[in-house]
C-alpha cells in the first residue's frame, strides 16, 4: 500500500505542492511524487528529506517515480545525486481489438489462476524466469503473490495462465501468463483495463505466445472497459514491439531515477544515451 508522506503546514513553494507517497517493494524503496506540474525546487524540498529519511532507515536502493517533464526531472536528479535513469511508458489503446488483429493471432488455451493451489508456486517460477534480469519484477514469491491477491481489486478470472506441456497439477510448469487488473473510472479518467503483468517462460518465448496471451487478456478486459493500459520500460525491446504490433500508443512517460549504488535497474545504455537510444532491439 502506498504511504502518503508530508505535513499539513501551509505551502510556501513556487509551484504546485508536490505530494509524496512511499512504498517498499522487494527490499527497495519507491518514492512517487504528484502532480507532474510541481517545479524542480519544490520537488527537491520535498524529496530531499524523504531520501535522507529512507537512507537513515537503512534503505540501500531508493527510486523516485514521476511524470514531471524530463528537464525538471534531470534538474532534481542532479541536485539529489539520483543517477539511475529509466523511462517507463504508459501505453493505451481502445478496446475491443479490431477483428483483423484478433484473426491474425493464433488462439491459446488459457485458464484462470486458482488461488491456494500449485498454481501459486508455478506462477512464481514462471514470473521469475521471464523477468530474470529485468529491474522490478523478477523476485516475486508466494508471499508477495498472496499479498497482491488479498487486494480488493484482485480477480482470479482476469489472471490467465497458459499451461506448459506437462500440466501444473502433474508437476509441470506454465509457459506464460497474462494478469489483468481493472481500474474503476475515477476523476477525469475512464475505467481502465490494465495488462498488469505478462510473462513468457524464456523457453517458450518468441513463438507468438506473448501476442496470443495479450490478445486473450484484452478480450477479457473488453467486456469490462473501453480502454486498455499498460506500463513498459522503454528499453524493453521485445515488449515494445509486441505492444506496437497490437496498436498501443504512448500516453505519457513516467521517469524513474534511482540512488547510485549497485542497482541492477541502472541500464548503462540508457544512462549514456537517453531512453530513445535504447528503446529498440
Ligand atoms: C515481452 C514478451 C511477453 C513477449 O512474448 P513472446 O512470446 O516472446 O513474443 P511473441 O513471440 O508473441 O512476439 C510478439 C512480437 O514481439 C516480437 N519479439 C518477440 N521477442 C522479440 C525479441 N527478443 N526481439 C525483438 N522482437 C521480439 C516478435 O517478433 C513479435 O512481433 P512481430 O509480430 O512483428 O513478429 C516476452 O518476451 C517476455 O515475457 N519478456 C519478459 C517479461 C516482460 O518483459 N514482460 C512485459 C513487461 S511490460
Amino acid at each position: 500500500m502506498d504511504d502518503p508522506v508530508g505535513d499539513s503546514a501551509p505551502w510556501a513553494g513556487g509551484s504546485d505542492r508536490p505530494t509524496l507517497t512511499r512504498r517498499e517493494r522487494n527490499g527497495e524503496t519507491w518514492l512517487a511524487t504528484e502532480p507532474a506540474t510541481a517545479g524542480a525546487d519544490d520537488l527537491v524540498a520535498v524529496l530531499g528529506p524523504a531520501l535522507a529519511a529512507a537512507r537513515t532507515e537503512g534503505a540501500t536502493v531508493v527510486h523516485w517515480e514521476t511524470a514531471a517533464p524530463e528537464a525538471v526531472v534531470d534538474a532534481v536528479a542532479g541536485a539529489l545525486d539520483l543517477r539511475g535513469r529509466r523511462a517507463v511508458l504508459q501505453m493505451r489503446r481502445p478496446l475491443p481489438l479490431e477483428p483483423a488483429l484478433v484473426e491474425a493471432t493464433p488462439p491459446v488455451a488459457v485458464r484462470p489462476l486458482r488461488p491456494g493451489t500449485a498454481d501459486e508456486e508455478a506462477w512464481v517460477r514462471c514470473n521469475n524466469r521471464s523477468f530474470a534480469g529485468h529491474p522490478d519484477q523478477g523476485q516475486e514469491s508466494v508471499a508477495s503473490l498472496r499479498a497482491a491477491m488479498a487486494q480488493p481489486w484482485f480477480d482470479p478470472a482476469g489472471f490467465l495462465l497458459a499451461e506448459g506441456s506437462v500440466p501444473v497439477d502433474e508437476g509441470g510448469d506454465l509457459d506464460g501468463f497474462c494478469w489483468t487488473k481493472v481500474h474503476p473510472a475515477a476523476d477525469d479518467e475512464p475505467a481502465l483495463g490494465e495488462i498488469y503483468v505478462i510473462g513468457i517462460d524464456p523457453a517458450a518465448a518468441g513463438r507468438g505466445l506473448g501476442r496470443s496471451l495479450t490478445v486473450a487478456g484484452l478480450a477479457h478486459l473488453s467486456g469490462r472497459t473501453g480502454v486498455a493500459v499498460l506500463y513498459v520500460d522503454d528499453a524493453n525491446g521485445p515488449a515494445r514491439r509486441l505492444y506496437d504490433v497490437l496498436g498501443f500508443g504512448v500516453h505519457h512517460v513516467r521517469w524513474v531515477r534511482t540512488t547510485a549504488g549497485d542497482d541492477p535497474a541502472i541500464d548503462p545504455a540508457i544512462e549514456a544515451d537517453g531512453p530513445d537510444a535504447a528503446s529498440r532491439p
